[in-house]
């Protein structure tokens, strides 16, 4: 069976059971808690908490999705065999419609009928942390045959909650065989009953037993990692010699004969990672996801200098994915992901030539460097230290392999600590520059009021002319301050009126939704933005209105915002002055 074959019978399975099929959602999330897309659940979030309603959107309360994911918790272990940073999800959901019963049932025929694979063992949830032990999954598993069932704990299965809150529940989960005789989980069934105010680090601690709370409406999240599914049916041990990589490890070895495995999978699971997320708008950089793509390019670019690859891999490979993946995630044929991975490859270029100067001049004055020296130099220019030793086997000698690692292990804490400070620890739970909260609370205000400050600027052009142009705009908990272009002060008639009409858009409740479009796409659909090169050249245009030709306001945005132009509640503008020759500022509250 082919990795397509497979594909279609898991959509078609769950279509002809009711299950609306939603295309995947982008690698780069609209829940501003989490840095990118990990499972195929997030972009159903609001519809678990009951904030949207899944009959409206899809005509049924049931789902199905074939999700992008991207993970890079093992990212130093992508070289063995089964470790990957991107993955496809398989996943069908229930948002108050069927439950345990017809998702095992679901997953259980599938699995043993459709794919005819025999499973060798499942999980149920033993109890604890208030939440009993779940013998009804227990008893629908031995109704259908499934004699080897294990209780385990809330570490392997209970799932959830993503970020720094969200639903989250017991989960069973499947095991079939592999090849080489090992069990390894395929399937993963989430029965959504709570929803938990707090991370999951939160939860398993046990210090936070009130913010557990049952959902109104219990729901089903199920995963299955689409690699490790046709691992299995192929009858292969590593999703890399499934159908899914042939293509690109054959091109990969056609570069480099006789190419390590580790070598070889590294460039195929990074390469791909990487298409996938420039497409979904992802640059590299040094921050966040850029940084994640950076590190995915780099690893890759020192690789082939350690290992003597020649020739232009990047271009060699990128029609390959395109074709691979095209047909179910067209984004991926777009020729500009090329061109980011060639400037990021000419830049790393730059740096290991900076880098082995570096190298050689500290290496004249101190002769032999200190771990922490090398790690410096490393890290700063995106040479790994295998490449070090090569350009540099003297300046390197005193420093091992072991220290080496050590560095970069307390490197990668000082950095985690910086990521769970922002999303999800104790400092700004949001922080785009424009807009910051410190918690769940705040987040919800901010988001208002940011709905509320795209509706007045368009309202101030309406009211005062297209000479008004947003300078800058700083948004809290307590207020939104936007500055804008304008030759003189605002009268109290004319912010009468914006406030007015701004009231009126909201008492209209229209919908706040997003398009994505390229940058050119963009700009003609008439939507404000700063200067243009400051975008991606994929952009979100979020209007207000039920199309982009009749809205009320359009701009190019990241988000959040709020759904419904009713959520911002009562818009009231506070005060108007100068901030400087031709610029006015307005702060405005929402109550
Ligand atoms: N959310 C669960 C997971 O990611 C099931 O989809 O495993």
């Amino acid at each position: 069976m082919t990795s397509e074959e497979i594909r279609s019978k898991f959509l078609e399975y769950f279509k002809s059971r009711g299950h609306a099929i939603v295309p995947s959602s982008s690698l780069v999330p609209t829940d501003p808690s989490v840095l990118l897309t990990t499972a195929g659940m997030q972009q159903f979030k609001p519809y678990f908490t009951g904030e949207l309603d899944p009959d409206k959107d899809f005509s049924s309360l049931s789902t199905a999705s074939i999700q992008k994911c991207v993970r890079t918790d093992d990212i130093d272990e992508v070289g063995d065999s089964t470790h990957l940073t991107f993955f496809e999800m398989l996943g069908n959901f229930s948002f108050g419609g069927y439950f345990k019963k017809e998702a095992i049932a679901f997953a259980h025929e599938f699995i043993t009928k459709e794919l005819d694979l025999p499973i060798s063992y499942v999980t149920i949830f033993e109890g604890s942390h208030g939440v009993p032990k779940d013998t009804e999954s227990k008893e629908i598993w031995k109704s259908l045959g499934v004699t080897d069932i294990r209780e385990e704990g809330i570490g392997d299965v209970f799932w959830g909650p993503t970020g720094t809150s969200g639903p989250c529940g017991p989960t069973t989960e499947i095991y079939c065989r592999n090849a080489e005789g090992v069990d390894v989980e395929i399937w993963n069934i989430v029965f959504n009953q709570f929803f938990f105010e707090g991370s999951r680090e939160e939860l398993i601690s046990g210090k936070k037993p009130e913010a557990l709370k049952p959902l109104d409406t219990p729901g089903i999240d199920t995963g299955a990692g689409f690699e490790r599914l046709v691992t299995i049916k192929q009858g292969v041990v590593s999703p890399y010699e499934t159908d899914i990589f042939r293509e690109t490890f054959a091109k990969i070895e056609e570069f480099s004969q006789g190419i390590k495995p580790q070598v070889a999978r590294i460039f195929a699971d990074h390469f791909r990672a990487s298409v996938f997320l420039i497409a979904d708008g992802v640059r590299p950089s040094n921050k966040e996801a850029g940084y994640i793509v950076r590190r995915l390019i780099r690893r890759m670019l020192a690789h082939k200098v350690t290992h003597d690859i020649h020739g232009d891999i990047f271009t060699a490979l990128f029609p390959i994915i395109s074709q691979k993946f095209g047909m179910y995630y067209p984004e991926v044929k777009d020729p500009e992901i090329l061109h980011v991975l060639q400037e990021e490859s000419a830049k790393f270029e730059l740096a290991v030539v900076t880098g082995i100067g570096e190298l050689k001049r500290l290496s004249a004055t101190s002769h032999q460097l200190s771990a922490s020296q090398a790690f410096m130099i490393s890290s700063t220019y995106g040479l790994n230290f295998e490449l070090m030793r090569e350009i540099a086997p003297e300046a390197t000698r005193g420093v091992t392999q072991e220290a080496f690692e050590a560095e970069f292990k307390q490197h990668q804490e000082i950095s985690r600590a910086g990521m769970e400070k922002k999303f999800g620890g104790h400092g700004l739970l949001l922080d785009t520059g424009e807009l910051k909260a410190k918690d769940e609370e705040e987040l919800k205000i901010v988001t208002r009021l940011h709905t509320a400050t795209h509706l007045m600027q368009a309202a101030l052009r309406k009211v005062l002319g297209d000479e008004v142009r947003q300078a800058g705009s700083d948004i809290t908990a307590e207020r939104t301050r936007f500055d804008f272009q304008f030759g003189r002060k605002v009268t109290a008639d004319e912010l009468a009126k914006v406030e007015g009409l701004v009231n009126e858009v909201v008492s209209q409740d229209l919908p706040m939704q997003y398009q994505e479009m390229s940058k050119q796409e963009a700009v003609q659909t008439g939507a404000l933005h700063f200067f243009i090169d400051r975008y991606p050249e994929t952009v979100k245009v979020y209007y207000a209105g039920h199309s982009l030709d009749s809205a009320f306001s359009k701009e190019f945005c990241g988000g959040p915002h709020v759904t419904h132009t009713g959520e911002i509640g009562k818009f009231r503008i506070k005060k108007e002055s100068s901030v400087g020759t031709g610029v006015r500022r307005i702060k405005a509250v929402v109550e």
